[in-house]
């Protein structure tokens, strides 16, 4: 085994504020929804606008961010693995079978891995800001400023704003879960803490 530096520095501050700030998204955008109270509605608004604005700026260099480095290339959809992938989350893991696929600093996520987190930035997150500034810059057709929707089409916007909530909440769940499945039950949230992995040597040469 050898301790390899697999999570930059920008990197890991993405990932933390981006689950900081969709889980305050989440409590703030359900109590605006009217599930519980605890800010009070019109603080949750103005605390959810704020943590929104936040979200974007930050995904906005983290876009730059993959780009300059060349990190996009590990979300290319990689299918030939999947279904050992799926079967080990299924069985192999209650059996302590091995995991399918060899974790390296230039391949660090496993098919599923690849294929969820690309649909987060491809779809999730931009069904979540473009609904998000939709519903944000509505007016009432009365009003000069702002984007003339109606609210008949403010209903559907409504609607699949808090979907997507919905399957975020569905996603950050089964993380939680799938983080504690690395190589010890900590392995994955140390490696996103300190950078560093203990992987398997010849994997990384
Ligand atoms: C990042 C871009 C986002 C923007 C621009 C945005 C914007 C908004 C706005 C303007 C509202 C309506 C507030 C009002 O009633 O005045 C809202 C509601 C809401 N947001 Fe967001 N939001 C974003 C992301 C998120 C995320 C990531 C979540 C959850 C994980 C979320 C969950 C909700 C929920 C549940 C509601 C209540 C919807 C309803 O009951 O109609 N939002 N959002």
């Amino acid at each position: 085994m050898k301790r390899v530096y697999i999570y930059k520095g920008f990197e890991r501050f993405w990932h933390w504020m981006q689950a900081f700030l969709v889980i305050f998204l989440a409590i703030t955008g359900f109590e605006v929804h009217g599930s519980f109270s605890f800010f009070g509605f019109e603080q949750a608004v103005k605390l959810h606008i704020i943590a929104a604005y936040s979200l974007i700026i930050l995904i906005i260099f983290a876009i730059f961010w993959h780009f300059a480095t060349g990190e996009w290339r590990q979300y290319i959809p990689m299918l030939e693995n999947i279904n050992k992938q799926i079967r080990y989350y299924i069985t192999g893991i209650f059996q302590n079978a091995p995991h399918p696929v060899r974790k390296t600093s230039l391949s660090k996520l496993n098919p599923l891995q690849r294929l969820t987190y690309l649909g987060l930035k491809i779809v999730l997150f931009p069904l979540m800001i473009s609904t998000g500034i939709l519903y944000l810059f509505y007016r009432f057709p009365q009003s000069d400023a702002g984007i003339k929707i109606t609210i008949d089409n403010l209903g559907i916007i409504a609607y699949l704003h808090t979907l997507g909530a919905f399957l975020l909440i569905a996603f950050v769940i089964a993380h939680l879960y799938l983080i504690t499945t690395g190589q010890t039950l900590i392995s994955n949230l140390k490696a996103m803490i300190t950078g560093y992995e203990e992987l398997e040597e010849e994997e990384n040469e």
